[in-house]
């Protein structure tokens, strides 16, 4: 069967990975970009890395060949025409995303599938100036989308089932894990991944200790394979900062997702991370990095204070059925590299252990960013171990 011929609006970061597995994947693909520079760009990149496959042996030229030879590079939207699927994968602001989703509809056939790759912008509200919003979806691949195995299908309410289901179809052809999110802020990963940031910045804050013990505990001791603070330069601080500003004020100002000035600070600055040359630690030539406390007891205690705060934002999720106990753990391990999933881990640390954790916190601090989910105060109460 002849596959469909797949959209891609956008070739920045993510519209360029999401062009290339489509195209390896066996898709013809349309990649349109605005901007020449940016479209040129993206045909060089490309180009270079379908030859670096072949030079690793990963691929054969013919391979490269016929997959690059699938991409149309071009600046005109009617290019669209006769696609199956588009996905949207342009600039985060909702007004222009309006504007490209009513352009697009006016181009592409009935059947075609429209969605977009937003990290923050509400699916309802994108499908909402189309005539037939029930064919809208959103589609998130994580950074950089040709390595990233996950992607979070989020269906808006207008959605019909039979999109869902068939975006899901294609996008599991291409390899990659499904996880099914419901429309809300940060969907799966960036939601309960927060903790990771906020808490590792507040115990800074607090003076319990500094970048890179608290790195130290999370890697050594935890397990993952970044700690907060080289993670958040290798994300960029302004990127990690807007994210959980955007999150923040979405939840109306829960405070469990609220900023930090520290990172803030870090921003305003210009220390954005590895792509200013400085964040969190200096990464110009010659500079030396800071040598963690290497405390156990201390080590323990900032890594189940960030554990604790993630499991519970998982267990929140899961009581807010934002998506399946199997969907959230997978989603934490494939999106993100976690080491284990959240709920899984929890049940192996215990709940009981869990809550006490979380009810020590918000006792001492009196802060409802401590509240521990209703569904993990249930769960003890009634003596269940697992989810
Ligand atoms: N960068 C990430 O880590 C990441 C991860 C997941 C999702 N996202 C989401 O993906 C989307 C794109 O992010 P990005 O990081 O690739 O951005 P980017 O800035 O790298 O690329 C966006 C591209 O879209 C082009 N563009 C803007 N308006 C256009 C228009 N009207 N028509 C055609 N092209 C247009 C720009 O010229 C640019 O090349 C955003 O919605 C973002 O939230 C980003």
């Amino acid at each position: 069967m002849e596959k469909i011929k797949v959209g891609v609006l956008g070739a920045g970061t993510m519209g360029s990975g999401i062009a290339q597995v489509a195209a390896q994947s066996g898709h013809h693909v349309v990649l349109v970009e605005n901007n020449k520079n940016a479209l040129d760009k993206a045909k060089n990149n490309l180009e270079k890395i379908f030859h670096r496959m072949v030079e690793k042996g990963k691929w054969t030229s013919d391979f490269a060949n016929a997959a690059y030879g699938r991409i149309t590079f071009t600046q005109d939207l009617n290019d669209f025409n006769g696609c199956g699927l588009v996905i949207e994968a342009i600039v985060e602001n909702i007004d222009i995303k309006h504007q490209v989703f009513r352009a697009i509809e006016a181009i592409v056939g009935k059947e075609c599938i429209l969605a977009s790759n937003t990290s923050s912008l509400s699916i309802a509200s994108i499908g909402a100036v189309l005539s037939e919003p029930s064919r809208v979806i959103g589609i998130h691949f994580f950074n950089p989308a040709p390595l990233m195995p996950l992607v979070e299908i989020i269906p808006a309410v207008q959605t019909s089932d039979l999109v869902t289901a068939q975006a899901t179809t294609i996008i599991k052809s291409w390899e990659k894990v499904t996880v099914l999110a419901k429309d809300t802020p940060g969907f799966i990963v960036n939601r309960v991944a927060r903790p990771f940031y906020g808490e590792a910045l507040r115990i800074y804050e607090e003076g319990i200790a500094d970048f890179a013990t608290i790195d130290w505990a999370m890697t050594e001791l935890g397990g993952f394979r970044m700690g907060p603070f080289t993670l958040m330069d290798y994300i960029g601080n302004d990127i990690n900062y807007t994210v959980t500003e955007t999150v923040f004020a979405a939840f109306y100002y829960d405070p469990r997702y609220k900023p930090s000035f520290t990172q803030k600070r870090h921003a305003e600055a210009g220390y954005l991370g590895r792509k200013s040359g400085r964040g969190y630690y200096d990464y110009t030539e010659g500079s030396e990095s800071p040598k963690p406390v290497q405390n156990t007891a201390l080590g323990e205690q900032i890594k189940n204070r960030i554990l604790a705060m993630l499991m519970n934002e998982a267990i929140d999720a899961l009581f807010l059925n934002i998506a399946s106990k199997e969907d959230i753990d997978l989603a934490m391990t494939k999106g993100v590299n976690y080491p284990k999933g959240l709920l899984q881990w929890a049940e192996e640390v215990g709940l009981a252990i869990v809550l006490e954790q979380l009810t020590t916190l918000q006792t001492e601090y009196g802060e409802d960013r401590y509240r521990p989910s209703p569904l993990l105060k249930r769960m003890v109460q009634a003596g269940k171990t697992h989810f």
